[in-house]
């Protein structure tokens, strides 16, 4: 059986990059094939020159048993390539409606938008992910979790023949994995195939037919599904043998740094209550929806409280504003990176020196920036950031290396208490346990460390104590290895809760 596409020796260079050295890569009908790799290797570069947003340098594309020679984004679409990208790509300020069919709206008798229509396919599109959404709502006021649903009904939309998913789970939880992995299998089974790139392994073991493996844009291994053991594609990925997920450290759990007292904020939370400590790593888990995020956001004045108390090593503080927040000692490091953590336009260098202008500035507002140098070298080394100097503009960096500036921008300012919301997402496996050690560092030095992890078993290993959030209250919490994942499954499911009703 032919192929339906196969890309052959491509090779793609930017500026002091070697992206993608002649690599090649096939695709049959019906067939999901996984596409893996740690952060930088090329993965998404290599789908934007199927998806026609990038040209290769050199290198064939084959459709259909037909070489394409000139591309562009349209046109690709028309050889029935739909592509739901990394970075979300939605524009905030219309509707949820409005974002599935620009361009491509219904239109009416006389030829003017179809709204009811619109409206109407909109919620049939979504109608298998049981969303509770109005479809006129704008979508800048969803969550990371709904846009990214909201991007693949969109692309669903477009009934593609090969559909590229670049890490379409990182931003959801359990149940919308679930609903993700039935569609996909529903689309399987209608002949269409499938480019899924994932960070998450378990992923990949469980829907790949077969895997392709890059590491630093060369192709190093495709194998069947079955053939590869979860240890030999990490070997392969991060070229060496990882030793552990999970590092161990011994927390000491000191005073209480971070406390909050009935914060309440309506449609959020009422009455919630918790006490970070210093020296050790507080998780919160819970399914999208139950307010994590907005939960972090209040405290932390982004959105303002309506009652409630909060304290910082013992005395009572009123936090006003994000800056508010900064000064008396909190980070919170968000789960959104292109809205809240970075701006993208800007070097790696100036996006770390944002964190930390205040500390390191002489009067005049003079940056010492030999010193702010060395600390973003150090992370970009300790993190190994994949990036030709400091220099680069961050929107030229891989996914999972944008996310690790966010990160090393908080790292290098002393906090008292840091907040990571999905600290890992996007981020390669390798990748994930120098996070966890600089989080375990954070700790050990004295901070007050709170994570939210849609990934169960992230969470379950790392944190020390953990609490369960079910709308919007904590409803359990517990020290780490008191409870196994299905129970605490039943908590975030607010199972316990209906019991005791
Ligand atoms: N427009 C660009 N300009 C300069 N360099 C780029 C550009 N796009 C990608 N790169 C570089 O090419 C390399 C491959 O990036 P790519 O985004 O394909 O990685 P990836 O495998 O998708 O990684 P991730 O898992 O982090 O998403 C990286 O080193 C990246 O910095
Ligand atoms: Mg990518």
């Amino acid at each position: 059986m032919e192929p339906i596409l196969a890309m052959k020796g491509i090779t793609k260079t930017f500026p002091g990059v070697i992206a993608l050295s002649d690599v090649s890569f096939d695709l049959y009908k019906g067939e999901l094939h996984a596409l893996v790799g740690e952060n930088g290797a090329g993965k998404s570069t290599l789908m934007k020159i199927l998806s026609g947003l990038y040209k290769a340098d050199s290198g064939d594309l084959i459709l259909r048993g037909e070489k394409i020679v000139s591309t562009g984004l349209r046109e690709m679409i028309g050889h029935r390539i739909g592509v739901i990208y990394q970075e979300l790509n939605l524009i905030p300020y219309l509707s949820v409606a409005e974002n599935i069919f620009i361009g491509r709206e219904p239109l009416n008798r006389v030829n003017g938008i179809d709204w009811k229509k619109m409206r109407s396919m909109t919620k049939e599109l979504l109608e298998p992910f049981n969303l509770d959404i109005d479809v006129t709502q704008k979508v800048c006021t969803l969550g990371a979790a709904y846009q990214q649903i909201i991007e693949i009904a969109k692309a669903l939309s477009l009934k593609a023949e090969i559909l590229v998913m670049d890490e379409p789970t990182a931003a959801l939880t359990g149940n919308e994995v679930d609903k993700l992995f039935d569609i996909i299998a529903k689309l399987k089974n209608d002949g269409v195939s499938i480019i899924y790139i994932s960070h998450r392994l378990e992923e990949v073991h469980h829907l790949a037919d077969r895997i392709t493996i890059l590491r630093d844009g060369k192709h190093v291994v495709t194998k069947k599904r079955g053939e590869m053991s979860n240890d030999e594609m990490v070997r392969h990925m991060v070229g060496r043998v990882l030793e552990e997920q999970y590092p161990q450290y011994e927390s000491t759990p000191g005073d209480p740094v971070l406390e909050v007292k009935n914060l309440t904020k309506k449609g959020i939370c009422e009455n919630l209550s918790f006490t970070a400590r210093s020296g050790e790593i507080l998780g919160f888990v819970g399914l999208v929806g139950a307010g994590r995020t907005e939960i972090m956001q209040t405290i932390y004045g982004y959105r303002k409280k309506e009652g409630g108390e909060i304290f910082m090593n013992g005395k009572k503080v009123e936090i006003r504003n994000c800056q508010d927040a900064v000064q008396k000692g909190i980070a919170l490091i968000p789960e959104e990176r292109k809205q809240q953590g970075l701006i993208l336009g800007m070097s790696v260098f100036d996006n770390a020196a944002l964190a930390v202008l205040d500390l390191y500035s002489r009067t005049g507002g003079i940056l010492k920036r030999s010193k702010i140098n060395a600390e973003v070298n150090k992370m970009i080394d300790s993190m190994d950031i994949k990036t030709p100097s400091v220099r680069q503009l961050v929107k030229n960096l891989s996914g999972g290396n944008q996310q690790k500036v966010v990160l090393a921008k908080w790292f290098i300012r002393h906090c008292d208490v840091y907040i990571f919301d999905e600290p890992t997402r996007g981020i390669d496996v390798g990748a994930k346990v120098e996070i966890f050690r600089l989080m375990q560092n954070l700790a050990l030095r004295g901070a007050a460390v709170v994570m939210i992890s849609s990934e169960l078993p992230e969470v379950m290993n790392i944190a020390d104590r953990i609490a369960v959030v079910f709308e919007g209250r904590i409803v359990k919490e517990f020290a780490r290895g008191e409870l196994n994942e299905e129970q605490v499954m039943e908590y975030s499911l607010g199972l316990h809760e209906k019991k005791h009703a």
